[in-house]
């Protein structure tokens, strides 16, 4: 019989991992669990913790039990351990150990490199939460802010599903990794997160939209690359959590997608031709588009930063190792082994940018960046510039070029203009007001953000979406607060 008094993993937390079968995973995550809440009240959402949200809840990985709608309060919220399903007889895609048997287990050579990808991956999961803890309290509908919280559980599901390999997979150190997890903190001083995208503020709803937008789909690569992975519980697991991934991205791109539409709407309405007009669009209370394109720089930038540098030995021995592959891996008609290839990387070579082939293996930071800005750019186009080009103004928003804003890589030294020309220090001092938010623009759209709490209401810069979540008609309580 068990024991009467002990929680039921098994119905708190979701799972298709056998936990009530394994006491000594049970017994390592109910240790870890208060501590987890502890973490979830103190750096999580800021506020609203006693109201209702309509969330979505993963109770199991089939198209019925993915998606189960309903109110709850976020921290009864049912965080569950997910894995896509086996597939049988597995094999590793790439690398050295191509062909081989997927590993169940972890693979005692490559234990440190494993446990560091997991590592790193799990710690942008819950930094993300802490970076956008504040936005409740100015969002600009409760349709938004019902989804900021849906990102919020879904990355806090995300550490929950390192958590779980840490513990299952490498025994104490993993314990103690999991623990640090939640110690390390986006943006302290002392124990910071470990990238550098993932200590910036998320200050405002435009940068909530396009840190979705931009960050979340380096996620989204990441993800992929770990998928492919040779250690099996690691490639279902991230399968997954693309599933829910795709929901972030989606709501970045149409959270701009929704302030460009309404942008351009207030412009038609008001007669201002040029979208450049900055001070008569901005008195109509939305977002001028080249403020947009600043932002766009912004967490463009600070994104690819998070891919490495473009040369990298840790990237190599990782798909050597058969631990993470390239974007797509199991569709690339190659090898998959890359010792014989090359890869054209982009480098400084006296003063002048150029490109350069170099070894396909230690380029493999740069070719999942080159995916991502692929990806990134296709979703510009089909969403972003559409709405603009469809109200019939001259403007697109454009991504800058790589070298722009870097402090990772090849280009971390230099500075360059959007397009790619290189400025001297004192050009870039000059000019990157053009280029980057400046404090007044940041305060322009800190004055936007004014909470709007009506169901069915929305922030005068923000268009409503097309679409309610699950059906739900446009003036729905997503989130019930208390009136
Ligand atoms: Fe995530
Ligand atoms: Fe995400």
């Amino acid at each position: 019989m068990s024991d009467p008094t002990a929680v039921d993993y098994d119905g708190m937390i979701p799972n298709n991992v056998g936990l009530n079968a394994d006491p000594r995973l049970r017994r390592a995550l109910e240790r870890w669990h208060p501590g987890y809440l502890d973490w979830w009240r103190d750096r999580g959402p800021e506020g609203f913790q006693e109201n209702l949200v309509y969330l979505r809840t993963a109770v199991g990985v089939d198209s019925e039990g993915w998606a189960k709608f309903g109110f709850v309060r976020m921290p009864e919220y049912r965080w569950g351990i997910l894995l896509a399903p086996a597939v049988e007889d597995r094999k590793i895609g790439f690398g050295a150990h191509k062909g081989e048997p997927a590993w169940q287990e972890v693979p005692g050579e490559y234990r440190a490199m494993l446990r560091r990808l997991i590592v790193v991956q799990g710690d942008t999961e819950p930094a993300s939460v802490e970076q956008q803890r504040h936005l409740g309290h100015t969002a600009p509908s409760l349709y938004d802010l019902r989804n900021l919280f849906q990102v919020n559980v879904e990355e806090a599901r995300h550490l929950w599903a390192m958590v779980y390999l840490l513990q299952k997979y490498f025994g104490r150190d993993g314990r103690e990794e999991a623990e640090e997890l939640l110690s390390r903190c986006s943006g302290d001083r002392d124990s910071p997160r470990l990238l550098g995208a993932f200590n910036e503020a998320t200050p405002d709803w435009l940068s909530f939209f396009m840190f979705t937008f931009f960050t979340d789909r380096d996620g989204k690569m990441q993800l992929h690359a770990l998928s492919q992975s040779g250690f099996d519980p690691l490639s279902r697991t991230c399968r997954f959590m693309l599933t829910e991934e795709a929901h972030h991205m989606f709501v970045g791109q149409s959270g701009v997608g929704r302030i460009i539409e309404r942008t351009c709407a207030a412009m038609r309405a008001a007669g201002i031709d040029d979208p450049t007009d900055i001070e008569r669009v901005r008195a109509l209370g939305v977002v001028d588009l080249p403020t947009m394109q600043k932002k766009a720089n912004l967490h463009f930038s600070l994104t690819l930063d998070l891919f490495g540098s473009e040369i990298s030995t840790n990237a190599a021995n990782a798909f050597n190792a058969g631990l993470k592959g390239r974007y797509l891996e199991d569709q690339i008609g190659d090898d998959h082994l890359l010792v014989d290839d090359t890869y054209p990387v982009l480098r400084l070579k006296s003063g002048h940018i150029v490109a350069e082939r170099v070894p396909a293996l230690s380029a493999l930071n740069m070719r999942l960046r080159d995916d991502y800005i692929a990806d990134a750019e296709s979703g510009i186009e089909r969403w972003w510039n559409r709405i603009i080009a469809r109200a019939g103004f001259d403007y697109r928003i454009r991504l800058p070029h790589v070298a722009f804003n870097r402090r990772i890589g090849e280009f971390a030294a230099i500075h360059a203009d959007p397009d790619g020309n290189l400025l001297s220090a004192e050009e870039w001092q000059r000019r990157h007001d053009q280029f980057l938010p400046t404090t007044a623009d940041n305060r322009f759209i800190e004055s936007l953000m004014r909470p709007v709490t009506e169901p069915g209401g929305f922030a005068s810069w923000i268009a409503p979406p097309r679409a309610g979540i699950d059906g739900q008609p446009g003036n729905f309580e997503y989130v019930k607060l208390a009136r």
